[in-house]
């Protein structure tokens, strides 16, 4: 893929990505599904460095579910080891990259080594702002939505919220990251076409894009496949082409 073709000005703002394929990649080489994890793993590396480099400014990785809790017990040890591995071999060169790091998900559930190494990350790297890293660990979206009701609801119990004042706004702001923009683009890779629970509230206008890469072979190169297939398309947001035109020419 030539990057000239990509568009500077049209570049997405919030990329999500549904990295799956490891255990499929791992089986067709007569591999343990954790050497495809392993080989996931520099993945994640080489796309946090390719979307640094491209300006994009907020990445989201789905790095564990709530539902992939229910794998086998070493196949879950050996996902939280590799996250530790991760943790500990990056930090240092996130943190100099300016990359703010951010943790979604029931995080109560992980392991006390590793979130000890999220919230460690996420404090050291609180102040920077080229970059916002998320990971979706221990994440599902519909406990997301759970948990937002749930922290509406206690404000509503003890005063602080009227209920009648509540509308979309106010709910996305009791989501895990209010801070952080809705995914323009998200990805999955491995050849699947499910949403699989992921930032359900999030992606309700979001461009979905999936490719049969297995993701241990996604590389920069296929990032900006992605990004070029979504700056081709139109976001109508509901309206009419002839609307978003009009739109486009108004805002310059
Ligand atoms: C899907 O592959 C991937 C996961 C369950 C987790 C993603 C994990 C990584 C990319 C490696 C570790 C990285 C971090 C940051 C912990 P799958 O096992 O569902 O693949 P399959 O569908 O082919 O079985």
């Amino acid at each position: 893929m030539d990057e000239s073709q990509l568009r500077p000005e049209r570049m997405p703002r919030h990329v999500a990505i549904i990295m799956d394929g490891n255990g499929r990649w791992a089986e067709s080489r007569g591999a343990s599904r954790v050497e495809g994890h392993r080989a996931g793993l520099e993945s994640c590396r080489e796309v946090l460095r390719s979307a640094s480099d491209l300006g994009i400014e907020n990445l989201t990785l789905y790095a564990f579910s709530l539902e992939n809790w229910s794998r086998p017990k070493a196949e879950v040890r050996d996902l939280m080891h590799l996250l530790e591995t991760y943790l500990d071999e990056e930090i240092e060169e996130v943190d100099r990259n300016g990359v703010r790091v951010l943790a979604i998900g029931r995080n109560d559930r992980l392991p006390p080594s590793v979130r000890a190494r999220v919230d460690a990350a996420v404090e050291r790297t609180q102040h920077n702002r080229a970059m916002t890293l998320v990971f979706a660990l221990s994440y599902g979206g519909r406990a997301e939505i759970v948990d937002a009701a749930k922290g509406i609801a206690r404000d509503v119990a003890a005063g602080r919220v009227d209920p009648d004042r509540i509308d979309e706004k106010t709910f996305a702001s009791y989501l895990y990251a209010p801070e952080v923009p809705d995914p323009d683009l998200l990805i999955r890779t491995g050849a699947e076409m499910r949403v699989s629970n992921f930032l359900l509230w999030q992606i309700a206008y979001t461009e979905i894009y999936t490719t049969a890469v297995m993701w241990p072979d996604f590389r920069r190169k296929h990032l900006v496949e992605a990004i070029v297939d979504y700056q081709k398309r139109e976001r109508r947001f509901g309206m009419t082409s002839a609307q978003v035109s009009e739109a486009a020419q108004r805002d310059g």
